[in-house]
């Protein structure tokens, strides 16, 4: 299984880098798209204090900065978590219990679709089909899919991303 790469540093290095490719294109309003696309590789999202510093380093309205990140949607404003649950509610996952999973999710979760948990575990996302209608109703974490799921499966699909990153935790602290 292959982990998410969204949950990105947001280290003081990361940080002065991103800066000095701001100073770089400085008053280039051309390398605005540009500029983002480092930010959001380097971040995982472009939190808003560095689109008003985008803003003000290329000599553009801050409601253009944003305007582009909330345009395309390979921009994000907040971080993603360890684990991206996408909760298909296409048709065939939809008739046969999708709101159900997607109502547990959210609330053994504790968040709405959208949004992240506060540990930074799981983000929750809605999608329309993940192309695996047979096994409907069907979630993804990552790139695991879980078919056939009920709200009753729900607590032990995310135990096991619980119990996987804590012993990453572990692992790394040996
Ligand atoms: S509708 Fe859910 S996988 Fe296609």
């Amino acid at each position: 299984m292959t982990e998410s790469r969204e949950h990105k540093c947001e280290c003081l290095e990361a940080y002065r880098d991103i800066d000095r490719v701001i100073q770089k294109n400085r008053g280039d309003r051309g390398a605005l798209i540009q500029v983002l696309h480092y930010v959001q590789e380097r971040l995982g999202y472009v939190p808003r204090n560095v689109q008003v510093r985008v803003a003000q380093a290329l000599g553009v309205s801050l409601s253009e900065v944003y305007g582009v990140v909330t345009f395309y949607s390979f921009f994000r404003e907040k971080p993603r978590g360890k684990y991206i649950i996408s909760s298909c509610q296409g048709t065939a996952c939809y008739v046969r219990g999708a709101p159900e999973v997607l109502a547990r999710l959210e609330k053994d979760l504790g968040i709405s679709a959208g949004d992240t948990t506060e540990d930074g575990l799981f983000t929750l996302e809605v999608v329309r089909c993940l192309g695996a209608c047979g096994l409907a109703p069907v979630i993804t974490v990552n790139k695991d899919t879980h078919g056939r799921m009920s709200e009753d499966k729900v607590p032990s699909v995310l135990n096991l991303y619980r119990k996987k990153a804590e012993s990453e935790v572990t692992v790394a602290g040996t």
